[in-house]
């Protein structure tokens, strides 16, 4: 038997990561959500379980399953569940990555009962969700927290501003209107620009192939600044 021998880059480190879409409930019956898969944030967990860290995936509804059984997966729903679990790990994670697609806005009233149609239009008033990443990147301390932006349009200048906003170490800039890239397939590309505005384009690949970039990016940067 061949042994192909990993190099377990990520051993000691505690990698926390969000993946999927949210659902918002409007009734029981009822929802709104987005394209997102699960596939990079999945993707990203299993190679830092790979190379040898422990990982906790906070997962929205997505029909993935998890082949390492050493990954932590916690199941949510909403936009206010994935906050609360976020929280409840960033203290104790080393590396946080946001990969999930979270819903910016949520139904103001959730109905107790199944709605009825009613002749003409509906109108339904949302609110807005708490941003989880700019609320972990107001109180993160030795944390390296890595957004993902998704953009149809001026990419890099949008992304920049959200890894300056939400005070990141590193963003994933995903260009979902590019073939190849974004919702649902196996594919990507991304370009991933750290705090120092050192920007890595990575090309056309696996979202498989694409986590293992990601994290030696980030391992990279971390050396860097030592932590
Ligand atoms: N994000 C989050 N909580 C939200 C909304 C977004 O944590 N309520 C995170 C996403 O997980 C992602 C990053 O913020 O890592 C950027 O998400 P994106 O939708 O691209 O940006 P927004 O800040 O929501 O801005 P907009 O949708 O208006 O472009
Ligand atoms: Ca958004």
């Amino acid at each position: 038997e061949k042994h192909q021998s990993i190099d377990p880059f990520l051993q000691g480190r505690k990698v926390l990561v969000s993946a999927g879409p949210t659902r918002e409930k409007i009734d029981p019956v009822r929802f709104f959500t987005n394209h997102s898969s699960g596939k990079m944030g999945f993707a990203l967990a299993e190679a830092a379980a790979k190379y040898g860290a422990e990982v906790t995936l906070v997962s929205g509804p997505t029909a993935l399953t998890v082949s390492n059984n050493k990954i932590n997966r916690i199941n949510v729903t909403s936009a206010q569940e994935m906050y609360e679990a976020m929280h409840d790990y960033f203290a104790d994670s080393d590396i946080v990555i946001k990969a999930a697609a979270v819903a910016d806005y949520t139904p103001k009233l959730v109905y107790d009962e199944k709605m009825k149609k009613q002749p003409g239009d509906l109108q339904i008033e949302m609110k807005r969700t708490k941003d989880i990443l700019l609320s972990l990147g107001e109180i993160k301390s030795n944390q390296y927290l890595v957004g993902f932006a998704a953009e149809t349009n001026n990419s890099i200048e949008n992304g920049l501003k959200k890894l300056e906003k939400k005070h990141l170490d590193a963003i994933v800039i995903n260009d979902i209107s590019t073939k190849g890239a974004g919702f649902g397939g196996d594919t990507n590309i991304v370009t991933y620009v750290n705090k120092k505005q050192e920007q890595k384009d990575i090309e056309l690949a696996t979202k498989i192939e694409i986590a293992e970039k990601i994290l030696r990016f980030i391992d990279r940067d971390m050396k860097d600044e030592k932590h």
